[in-house]
Parts: C-alpha cells; structure tokens; sequence
C-alpha cells in the first residue's frame, strides 16, 4: 500500500469542476463545496457525491434525502470559500439567490449548471459516504460560462480550448 501523502501529492495533480453541493431536510438548508463529485449513469440519469461523515452536511444528506449539486463559476470563489467552511462568521446562505426545483434542495441562481438529486443509495466508505442520486432536474443556467476549477492546491480557471 502507498502512504496516503504520496496518494495526496498524486491527487494534487487532478484537476477538478468546484462544486456545491446543498441539501434540505425539512426546513434546515444547508451544503458544503465538494469536487469528489462523479456522473454515473445516463439511463437513468444518476450521479455520486462523496461526503465527509464528519461534515455538518452529512447527516442532513441522511435526513433529508435529496441533494443538488451546484456547477460553480469563477466569481463565486468567495461562496466555494465560504460553503468550506473558511469563513466561519459567514452564514451559508446570506445573501445568495437560490430556488427549488424538484427535490426541494437549494438550486444556486448564479450557478454554471445544476443536478437537483433523491439520493437512491448510500454506500459507507470509511470517512466517507458515497451519496446516489436520481436527477430529477438539471438545467444548464449559464451557458457561456466557464467552470471555477480546482488544480494543486488552488483555484483556477481554464486556459483555453485546443485545437
Ligand atoms: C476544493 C474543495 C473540495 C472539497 N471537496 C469535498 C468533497 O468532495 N467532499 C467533502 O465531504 N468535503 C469536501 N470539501 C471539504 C468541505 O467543503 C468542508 O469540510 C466543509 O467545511 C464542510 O462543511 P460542514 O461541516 O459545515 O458541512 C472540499 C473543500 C474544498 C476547499
């Protein structure tokens, strides 16, 4: 087995769309920015979502059953900062603009893209629960936009299309 720093120097190098995930359960709405996020199937329409057990979202994930996952766009870095928990004073939602849709978790209006999953299955592995979800409803709401990424540590935004 290879130590999990070589396994973290490695995973540096994997670049990937910032996301943030949202959730409700009753009438508590909540999330966290999450990249451990993966399409699973076509027919039907399926995703997962790896989260943290020790995140505050977890449990609401349980509870509530439905999660959508928020495409981010580079402006809302400070909101991806935010929903990772490194601006504690913040509240999550203060002053940003969000609907529901189909699941009834919080759809971002300045996102990219959205997925508004039920969670179908839940998968225990080790920290993490793997999360799969049914999309219910999906919209692509800025289509000129590009994706916030994340790469090394870093946020990032695309270089450009090759030819
Ligand atoms: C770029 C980035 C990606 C992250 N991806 C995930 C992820 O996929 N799953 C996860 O559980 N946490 C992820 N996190 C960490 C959570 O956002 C962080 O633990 C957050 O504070 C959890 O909030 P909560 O405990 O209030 O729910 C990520 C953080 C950053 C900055």
């Amino acid at each position: 087995m290879i130590s999990s720093e070589l396994f973290k120097q490695v995973m540096r190098h994997w670049a990937s769309t910032v996301t943030i995930v949202t959730t409700r359960a009753d009438d508590t709405i909540y999330g966290l920015t999450a990249t451990a996020f993966a399409p699973l199937n076509a027919e039907p329409p399926e995703v997962l979502v790896c989260i943290n057990k020790r995140t505050r979202t977890h449990p609401l994930i349980e509870q509530g059953s439905v999660f959508c996952v928020n495409f981010l766009v580079p402006e809302l870095k400070p909101l991806s900062e935010r929903f990772a928990g490194r601006r504690p004073d913040e509240e999550r939602f203060a002053n940003v603009r969000f609907r529901s849709e189909a699941t009834g978790a919080p759809v971002l209006s300045d996102a990219l893209a959205y997925l508004d999953c039920r969670v179908v299955r839940a998968l225990d592995a080790g920290e993490h629960t793997i999360f799969i979800g049914r999309v219910e409803a999906a919209e692509v709401l800025r289509p000129e936009h590009a994706p916030l990424l994340y790469f090394h540590g870093h946020y990032h935004v695309l270089g450009g299309r090759l030819e």
